[in-house]
């Protein structure tokens, strides 16, 4: 059996005092989509961020297809920082997009892609830009690839995060909330993208505030719509109807919790 994409284990976070994570657990699959949804300052944003260490967790593992992010367990049995450039190498691996798309105002919409491929890959400027190109044509984009962000709409400029994303080929995506920025006429072609990436195979870490609508599984609770408030993470193992805000029809799970009070996880 291969190893979960995504596990963590008793992951534990405080900002200070703050407790923000305690005693997570979660299994993410190959090719699993999964949505975490939960209200603002649940800790939805921390949680990815300890994935790939944007943030460093303070106890348990998390572990991206076995390999341990952020520490090195040394033979003694403690425990020190990863070494900067491993940690660099396996988040390379993981792509990340935000709610507020995060582009580079001053460079336009081929530029924000091909950037990170010779800043991070190292690849000569003409192979970045036709790799740059080719993303934007697979989100739909390839017409405003000489646009800067100030002329593209949300739904474009959330596009062209994707496509950044994608064009360092990581083996995972996590999206914080990336439609919540949006007009409602400007979700479902985000979603769209996202879709098509779920059915391509990648695995994603979706999580949202919002409760799209209820799942139609008979699996569901009856009070589904009442999970985002409960206390205990709920479970649905079926999908948001299409079009829908929020994680869209592609999510094979859906959890909720008010609190990552280790209540969540991927059982
Ligand atoms: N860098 C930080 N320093 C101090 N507190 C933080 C920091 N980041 C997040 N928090 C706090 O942690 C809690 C969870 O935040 P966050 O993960 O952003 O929640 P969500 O994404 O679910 O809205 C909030 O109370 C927030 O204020
Ligand atoms: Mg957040």
């Amino acid at each position: 059996m291969s190893l979960p994409m995504i596990e963590l284990n008793g992951v534990g976070k405080s900002f200070g005092a703050h407790e923000v994570l305690r005693g997570v657990e979660l299994k993410i699959a190959k090719s699993e989509v999964v949505c975490l949804i939960g209200p603002s300052g649940s800790g939805k944003s921390t949680l990815l961020r300890c994935v790939n260490f944007l943030e460093p967790y303070d106890v348990g593992d998390v572990r991206i297809e076995g390999r341990l992010i952020g520490y090195e367990d040394a033979p003694d049995g403690t425990r020190r920082s990863m070494n900067a450039r491993k940690l660099r190498d396996m988040r390379r691996e993981i792509g990340m997009v935000f709610q507020h798309f995060n582009l580079w105002p001053h460079m336009t919409a081929i530029g924000n892609v091909a950037e990170p491929l010779r800043r991070v890959r190292g690849l000569p400027a003409n192979e970045a830009a036709d790799r740059a190109m080719a993303m934007l044509t697979r989100v739909g984009l390839a017409a405003k690839a000489h646009a800067y962000p100030s002329h593209l709409s949300g739904g474009q400029q959330q596009r062209v995060a994707i496509a950044r994303a994608l064009a360092m080929q990581p083996r995972l995506m996590l999206f914080d909330e990336p439609t919540s920025a949006l007009d409602p006429e400007l979700v479902g072609e985000v979603l769209e993208v996202m879709k098509s990436l779920a059915s391509e195979g990648m695995t994603m870490l979706i999580v949202t505030t919002r409760w799209a609508s209820p799942p139609t599984s008979p699996t569901a609770s009856p009070s589904s719509t009442k999970a985002a408030s409960s206390k205990r993470a709920r479970r649905a193992t079926s999908s948001i109807t299409a079009g829908s805000r929020g994680c869209g029809s592609s999510c094979r799970r859906i959890m909720t919790a008010t609190a990552f009070d280790g209540a969540i996880s991927g059982r």
